[in-house]
């Protein structure tokens, strides 16, 4: 079995920025409600004419070039996304063109907001087994365009942006490596975060969209219980895998849906405030994008080094959760 290990990663905001300021204007809200409910700020919103795929673009260019990458290098791309471009094809698909990569195999991952820790994990199986050497993985969203912008309590949320990681096969000296996995569905919880509409149970219908039913859907007191739980099983799993105590992790890197969700993780799993990555005051919650931007900047800035352990850990639609330890 081969090791993986992070090679580069890249992310990309779009210029956009929206404030709560500018949400006041939309809807019945306020700053000081939206900073104390969620910590969030502001978020970036893709222009008229960027989709999924334009921002995944820029994302991935970033990680190949801290990966000292060209686009044929790589043996396989996965985007997770729940905003794609298209129903049909890919983002991946588009992505693959667009860099001007081989043709290898592309294609979308659909796990909401843990389809970033997903997609590395696939691509951690590929890598081990010693079938591809080069992985792209993105989390991309175009929220912006997918969520009910006269809906006061999802509206507030959710931003554009995209992040990617290349995954490489690490040699003997390289002391890179992912530890463990651990993912997660629970669909019985379903109804709690959804977008009824639009898909094959409910077609496009002037009723769908009388009714805003191809929009985000959230039932967000449950949603919180629900991410504060599992994203803290998630960690003491992995903790607990890797016979490791909290006080022994450099960086926890967790989905940035609400910095309140954040602090009661820390609380509840023992973890200092200051070993958190957060970011959600300036980019709200981006979905699959988020944890792979908050990486990248943490990289980026120094905060994350090589040889450090790092823990993704992720909740979502479906609801999906799930953990990666790795040693970056
Ligand atoms: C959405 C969330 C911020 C709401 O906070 P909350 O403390 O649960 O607030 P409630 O829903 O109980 O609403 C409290 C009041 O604020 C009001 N309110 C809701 N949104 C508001 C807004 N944007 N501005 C002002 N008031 C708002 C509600 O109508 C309610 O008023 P009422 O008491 O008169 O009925 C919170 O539940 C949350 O963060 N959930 C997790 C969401 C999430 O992260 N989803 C993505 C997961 S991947």
């Amino acid at each position: 079995m081969y090791r993986a290990k992070i090679s580069g990663t890249g992310s990309y905001l779009p210029e956009k920025i929206l404030t709560n300021f500018d949400l006041e204007k939309l809807v019945e809200t306020n700053n000081q409600w939206i900073v104390e409910r969620t910590g969030i700020r502001e978020r970036h919103i893709a222009a008229p004419d960027q989709a999924t795929s334009d921002m995944a673009l820029i994302a991935s260019q970033n990680a190949l070039a801290m990966a000292g990458l060209a686009p044929a290098d790589i043996d396989l791309i996965i985007v997770a996304t729940t905003s794609p471009d298209y129903p049909m094809p890919s983002t991946a698909a588009v992505l693959q063109d667009k860099l001007g990569a081989r043709s290898v195999c592309s294609f979308d991952l659909s796990a909401a907001c843990s389809g970033f820790v997903y997609g590395t994990s696939i691509a951690n199986q590929f890598i081990r087994t010693g079938v591809y050497k080069n992985i792209l993985i993105v989390g991309a969203e175009t929220l912006s365009r997918i969520i009910n912008w006269k809906d006061r309590e999802t509206c507030i949320l959710f931003g554009d942006g995209a992040g990617a990681i290349i995954l490489s096969r690490a040699s003997d000296q390289d002391q890179s490596t992912i530890l463990s996995e651990h993912l997660y569905a629970d669909g019985a919880l379903n109804h709690l975060l959804d977008i009824p509409g639009g898909g094959s149970r409910l077609p496009f219908s002037q009723k769908v969209l009388d009714e805003n039913l191809q929009l985000v859907r959230m039932k967000g007191r449950e949603i919180f219980k629900n991410a504060v739980r599992t994203l803290a099983s998630c960690c003491g799993e992995a903790l607990e895998t890797n016979k490791l105590t909290v006080d022994e992790i450099d960086w926890v890197v967790p989905h940035q849906a609400n910095a309140r969700i954040l602090e009661a993780l820390a609380k509840l799993i023992h973890l200092p405030m200051s070993k958190m990555i957060m970011n959600v005051d300036k980019t709200a919650n981006t979905s699959a994008a988020t944890i792979p931007i908050a990486l990248d900047q943490a990289v980026r800035d120094g905060r994350i080094q090589r040889g450090q352990l790092v823990m993704l850990a992720a909740f979502g639609a479906g609801l999906t959760s799930g953990s990666i330890l790795l040693k970056f």
